[in-house]
């Protein structure tokens, strides 16, 4: 193969050297956006179990968000729909707002689903939630202004980072359940220009209370009314419910608009395909909001393409209309994941009551329980357990069990939490994996 050269002359360079250099002491400064950006600290742990796996070592992997399609398969109709999309070849540019027979199903699906009444026009079609996401923070924030969000909490400060906004994380605790309030909020808002907030959330598994919820709205509203009436740029809400069809037990999902109404027009809804119906790969989200900012994010979004694929589009409509299939495909997604859930909410339960350091939360929603290993300042076989990695080391070396603690989703308080996540585990790997963990910590009892 020929290797290209770059430059003309005496000294030509080759375009794979100066690729590499480009890592290295003749790094280039790129823009702070890039500068700024890092790599997941989960895609880093999923490597080192990766490696553990093909060394055969036995691991359980709780540490990824989304689903084994062994474990969790797409809903069959649902992939059928796509190939017949395809076969009737759709598969042009779709408009950057979405299909219009898209955007309708979805408006009839929150409809039916949560409630929401929106006009078409109201809804945003994306290639999944995170392009909405980003196109949001493209409509609301200028770089130096003030991003809230809830840490622990899934990739708000990229976000952040991208828009060269300014984030202030706001600490959540268990005995809040993870989730922020109003009075969390009161002395950061006057200042704020947007509000992050996703339930059930990632990563505790946790849904925010009706109270809590709508005292937020509440306080949002009043805001805004001061600010309208001072000429003030209005204070806005990304509310990320990617996890709203997966709710266990008493849990219950509430949306802003359905509690407090009147915060319609600050408001973003993101959903997706992704978890709801295990579709992480195919690409399909959708952003709900006043009809002006959708038009506005709609145009942005077009020139970074990140809209949804047409076959998709036209497959997921005709599937969003298939009420049996959704409700079909519902129960049986909730049960698996409660089948996983239950058995870790169990087995974790049984080793607290037989005195060894570990609380969990009970199954609420998402795909996600929060468990605390209060291991610090014990000796663990033979090690020292002084930081969370220590206990994340610990349980994946000696116990194959791989989790994520809640350091990776910007959390400093109280130590030891870390999120389980069963998207792609099966319910025996599960036990196996408990009665790994049993072995470890009943010394430490
Ligand atoms: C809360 C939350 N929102 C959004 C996403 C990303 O969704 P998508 O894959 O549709 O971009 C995730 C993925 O883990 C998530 O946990």
């Amino acid at each position: 193969m020929r290797e290209s050269t770059v430059g003309a002359g005496a000294k030509e360079m080759s375009v794979v050297s100066v690729a590499a250099e480009l890592g290295g002491e003749r790094r280039l400064a790129l823009s702070g956006g890039a500068e700024r950006s890092r790599e997941s600290t989960i895609l880093k742990i999923a490597e080192e179990i990766r490696e553990r796996k093909q060394r055969g070592e036995q691991v359980l992997d709780l540490t990824i968000g989304d689903f084994r399609p062994d474990q969790f398969p797409v809903p069959a109709t649902y992939c059928e729909r796509i190939r017949e999309a395809l076969r009737e070849g759709h598969t042009n540019y779709p408009p950057v707002a979405g299909l219009p027979e898209m955007r309708e199903a979805v408006r009839d699906h929150v409809r039916k689903d949560l409630g929401l009444e929106y006009p078409t026009d109201g809804v945003l079609i994306g290639g999944g939630a995170r392009p909405l996401i980003y196109s949001s923070f493209m409509a609301f924030v200028d770089p130096g202004d003030l991003v809230l969000y809830p840490v622990p909490s899934w990739n708000s400060h990229h976000y952040v980072n991208l828009s060269g906004a300014r984030g202030l994380a706001l600490p959540v605790t268990a005995a809040k359940n993870f989730h922020l309030d109003h009075t969390d909020l009161a002395p950061h808002l006057a200042e704020a220009r947007l509000l992050c907030l996703n339930s059930p959330l990632n990563p505790t598994g946790t849904c925010i209370s009706r109270e809590a919820l709508t005292g937020i709205c509440r306080a949002i509203v009043t805001e805004n009314e001061r600010r309208s009436s001072a000429g003030e740029r209005p204070l806005f809400l990304i509310y990320d419910q990617v996890y709203n069809l997966l709710t266990f037990g008493k849990a219950e999902h509430f949306t802003p608009v359905h509690l407090v109404p009147e915060v319609a027009p600050y408001a973003i809804l993101i959903d997706a395909v992704s978890k709801g119906f295990c579709g992480t790969g195919l690409r399909v989200g959708w952003g709900i909001g006043p009809p002006p900012i959708i038009k506005k994010m709609a145009s942005m979004a077009g020139h970074y393409g990140a809209w949804c694929p047409r076959p998709q589009q036209v497959g997921t409509a005709r599937f969003l209309r298939d009420r049996a299939a959704i409700a079909e495909h519902r129960k049986s997604m909730v049960e698996r994941l409660e089948a996983r859930l239950g058995l870790l909410d169990r087995g974790l339960g049984s080793m607290r009551m037989a005195g060894m350091p570990v609380e969990h939360i009970e199954p609420q929603g998402a795909i996600y329980l929060s468990v605390r290993f209060a291991l610090h300042g014990r000796n663990v076989k033979g090690r020292l357990i002084e930081t969370n990695e220590d206990i994340r080391a610990l349980l994946l070396e000696e116990a194959g069990f791989a989790v994520v603690p809640f350091d990776a989703f910007g959390h400093e308080g109280e130590p030891g939490w870390m999120r389980l996540s069963v998207g792609a585990a099966a319910v025996e790997e599960i036990e196996a994996g408990l009665d790994r963990v049993r072995a470890v910590l009943e010394p430490a009892g």
